[in-house]
């Protein structure tokens, strides 16, 4: 049976090549939005996927399986499943939070809904979802659209052909199963929220549109805006205008015979974005079927010796890390207010950064970021122990590395692209790692890159970190967690110093304590908020000590639920390292931070 599933696996696999390249800004164009309510069908025996002979594809790509949306023609006849009769779920959105008989649920559901729409002559119709975790197999009409693996970024497919006049539908079948050669691999500290997640939108669009499109200030250089402009006619000698009308800025530019233009734009006046004044300009894009306008920020991002400069000025990067969630509604968030309360708490604790761990989080949290000023980490989901040896891993890792830098590489806000957290080294895992920092610097010079490295111990009292990878990143960040991981309690870690072996600036990743929200005690006392307020009053003296500090993003802006934590007294499967509590509630160590930061900003 196991060769089976292999083999419908990767039949299904190869319409990954159905995946279109993403669409720049998709969200300004011509849509029609498909979020709502899909029927839903749990299988946890892969029934759809494999009875009925399996889903295979005929020639015109028509699937079988589930995929058929099969209903009963004539009384009698045998078809054991009916969408249109089954309970629904609310899409965007995890299923996990949507019903108790969810709540832990791994494997397959099937999600299916119609949709009206009267396909127009020259026009493309894609087909876009914002992340849907982790397998999703999409048909339209019983036909095969295509695949896509990974839980945390967009795909989207081309189904002008698939789609008819009037009532469509749409089936997919999602699995979140967790897998040893997946990103993430099988373990990992957060809630394995499956579904479809994020936005769902079909795209109406000229025959030849605007498909993507790049423009920031050059590396290191606040005076030109380069970038490109790309067709999705590879047609040579396309005439496309830029203009940015507040700076006084227009070019026209021309296509190469792949339909790119390269853009070299010599700024006069710009005011440059930092999270102080965060200035967006629109910048319109005008080419002779197509026009698009995007708000964008211009700044440049470099390191010089052991600082971080921001617009070629020196900045500490006051910051904390965020899961993408709502405690509040415990789940994935489903929509932009919910991204706004998670960076407003950050902007509260006078934060001007934030890591959006361990994953790409909504696109809409770097458009929200941009426009309150707040600098970004973004990262996939390279974490702990991933299948170093298996070359589907690495594609599968770099892909999702290529589709979160396609999607918000226009974002003044993002300033490091993290490659990974805590990947323990060993000489498979060294290659790996480094064929991504590679990777990432090929793609996008005008970032940097870095990654959540691991202490290499702490002999002699003297915490050392010296993983070899640090010497491909751009800025060497690393976890401690002296004072609750170690026997040292908080009271007892000034002992120690650091040994850092790169001349490069430092971002301590993560540091952080557990504290169950209202929970008052001696500050002796683990899980209470005096002793976490207590972790956090002498760790940050510790860290001061860092020659080359110049940034931190503590262990974690609010708890959040995770299935490796099981103590049922203070944990009950929440992670309690949040600053703030699941159901809102600031610690006594938000405030220990908050006064930290706000001493911090006030010294040049
Ligand atoms: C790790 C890891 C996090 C985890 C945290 C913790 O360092 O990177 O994902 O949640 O520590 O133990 O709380």
């Amino acid at each position: 049976m196991k060769i089976v599933y292999l083999l419908l696996f990767t039949l299904l696999l190869q319409t990954v090549s159905a995946q279109t390249k993403l669409t720049q800004n998709i969200n300004v164009r011509h849509t029609i939005n498909l979020d709502g309510r899909w029927h839903y069908i749990i299988d946890r025996f892969e029934t759809g996927f494999r009875g009925f002979q399996g889903a295979t594809a005929d020639e015109h790509g028509s699937l079988s399986g589930f995929f058929e949306n099969r209903q009963q023609q004539q009384p009698g006849e045998l078809v054991e499943y009916d969408f249109e009769r089954s309970p629904t779920l609310v899409v965007p959105g995890d299923w996990n939070s949507q019903s108790d008989e969810l709540l832990f649920y791994e494997g397959t559901i099937w999600y299916q809904r119609n949709f009206y729409v009267q396909p127009q002559q020259g026009k493309k119709y894609i087909l876009r979802f914002g992340a849907v975790n982790y397998e999703a197999y999409v048909s339209v009409n019983g036909r095969r659209a295509g695949t896509h693996i990974g839980g945390f970024t967009p795909f989207e497919f081309d189904v002008t052909n698939l789609l008819k006049s009037g009532n469509n539908s749409v089936v997919i079948k999602v699995d979140n199963t967790r897998r040893k050669e997946a990103v993430p691999t099988d373990n990992f500290d957060w809630w394995n929220y499956g579904g479809i997640t994020r936005d769902v939108v079909l795209a109406e669009l000229p025959n030849n549109y605007i498909q993507d499109y790049k423009i920031q200030l050059a590396k290191g250089d606040l005076k030109t805006i380069t970038g490109y402009v790309q067709m999705s006619d590879s047609a040579a000698s396309q005439s496309i205008r830029i203009n940015i009308p507040e700076a006084g800025l227009q070019t026209t530019v021309i296509t190469d015979n792949s339909g790119k233009a390269w853009i070299h734009l010599p700024v006069k006046k710009l005011t440059y974005w930092q999270p102080e004044n965060p200035k967006l300009y629109d910048a319109i894009i005008a080419a002779a079927t197509d026009t698009v306008t995007d708000k964008i920020g211009f700044r440049t991002i470099e390191v010089s010796g052991k600082d971080i400069l921001l617009n070629g000025k020196s900045i500490f990067l006051r910051g904390v890390c965020i899961h993408a969630e709502d405690p509040l509604i415990p789940g994935r968030p489903r929509n932009t207010s919910e991204l706004q309360m998670l960076l407003h708490w950050a902007k509260e604790l006078d934060c001007n950064f934030a890591r959006l761990a361990h994953y790409p989080h909504d696109e809409n949290m770097s458009r929200i970021a941009d426009s309150i000023g707040l600098l970004l980490w973004e990262e996939v989901p390279v974490y702990w122990t991933i299948d170093w040896t298996n070359p589907d891993t690495y594609n599968n890792a770099q892909h999702q590395l290529a589709e979160l830098i396609t999607r918000d590489k226009n974002r003044a806000s993002v300033i490091i692209w993290s490659i990974g957290n805590e990947t323990p080294n060993n000489s498979d895992r060294e290659k790996f790692m480094e064929g991504l920092a590679d990777y990432v610097h090929a793609t996008d010079s005008t970032r940097l890159v870095s990654a959540a490295l691991l202490t290499s111990g702490s002999g002699n009292n003297t915490i050392t970190v010296n993983d070899p990878l640090g010497n491909k990143l751009d800025v060497a960040s690393f976890n401690e967690y002296y004072g609750w991981y170690t026997k040292e309690k908080p009271w007892e870690i000034g002992k120690f110093n650091f040994n850092i072996g790169y001349n490069k600036p430092v971002i301590i990743s993560e540091v952080g304590a557990g504290a169950f929200g209202g929970l008052h005690a001696d500050s002796t006392v683990r899980f209470s908020e005096e002793y976490q307020e207590s972790f956090y009053k002498n760790q940050l003296p510790l860290i001061s000590k860092i020659d080359g500090l110049r940034g931190m993003t503590p262990w974690i802006l609010v708890d959040f639920r995770s299935p490796k934590r099981l103590n049922p007294t203070y944990q009950q499967y929440w992670n309690r390292k949040g600053l703030i509590s699941e159901t809102g509630q600031k610690k006594k160590a938000f405030y220990v931070l908050k006064h930290f930061y706000e001493e911090k900003a006030k010294q040049p």
